[in-house]
């Protein structure tokens, strides 16, 4: 599905004309049901035919984000828990299917050293400019700049991708949370949640994602599924970690030290 990026700001045409460029996106609107718009202040995602719901706006500066990282920050999340973060031991990971990048960004916040790998065009430019104004901003822009970096658009499941430059970073951990088609079913799905699974489906190959992340990982893959899911590629786990609405499952292939 092609996500054009646009504006309606005249002072804007030129920044979004280059930022169209640089994501690969076309600048031009037409009769897409999702497209990114170009504030001052940033990018926003609009669902056309949803006009219950607002655009979803990135910021790991402002709103829920801000508050869960000055809040929490933190050890106790289940997510840096799952990843195996002790006294003094913080794994570099690769979040490779990193989204709307809050799980990503919280292992950052943590203290590991983050890379965010994502495929799809629009994710990808959203979640790469909530990062660039991440790392100017005075209060957090100093860990931000030290351990997260977008990286190119890619999967780990694309050759050209993993030939490149996955294989230099060669990550301790692997995080994977892939969509899971039952997400968008219940009410309580949260609303930018609802608007990123109807814009990039249900992530049918995510099995294929499993083998890729073991092969790459050199300590361990860590997989977040609702409940109620299956195992990634049916595979079971070392352990799990749970929480009200999701399990972490933790396959170990050897221990830090
Ligand atoms: C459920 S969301 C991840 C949410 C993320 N953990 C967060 O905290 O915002 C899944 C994302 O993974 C991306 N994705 C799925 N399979 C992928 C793959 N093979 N390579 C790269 N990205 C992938 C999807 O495009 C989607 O943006």
């Amino acid at each position: 599905m092609s996500v054009p990026l646009v504006t309606d700001c005249p002072e804007l045409t030129a920044a979004a004309c280059t930022l169209a460029q640089a994501y690969g996106l076309p600048n031009e609107l037409k009769e897409e049901p999702f497209y990114l718009e170009l504030f001052l202040d940033g990018l926003a995602l609009v669902w056309r035919t949803r006009t219950d719901l607002q655009p979803l706006r990135l910021s790991f500066t402002d709103g829920p984000q801000a508050w869960r990282q000055q809040q929490g920050g933190g050890r106790q999340e289940a997510v840096v828990r799952a990843l195996g973060i002790a006294k003094g031991f913080r794994p570099s990971v690769l979040d490779a299917t990193a989204g709307l990048g809050r799980d990503g960004m919280m292992l950052a916040h943590a203290g590991c050293q983050v890379y965010l790998l994502e495929r799809h065009p629009a994710v990808h430019a959203l979640l790469d400019q909530a990062v660039v104004h991440a790392k100017q901003d005075e209060r957090i822009g100093g860990w931000v700049q030290e351990r997260v970096q977008v990286l190119p658009r890619g999967s780990l499941i694309e050759s050209e991708t993993i030939t490149g430059q996955l294989q230099a970073i060669h990550p301790q951990a692997v995080y994977l949370d892939p969509m899971f088609p039952e997400r968008g079913k219940t009410a309580a799905v949260k609303k930018d949640m609802q608007m990123l699974q109807a814009l990039v489906g249900g992530d049918e190959d995510a099995d294929a994602l499993l083998p890729a992340a073991l092969a790459l990982a050199s300590h361990r893959v860590v997989v977040k599924r609702p409940s109620s899911a299956p195992f990634l590629a049916g595979q079971t786990p070392s352990s799990q970690i749970k929480t009200k609405k999701h399990r972490f499952d933790v396959y170990v292939k050897k221990a830090y030290s």
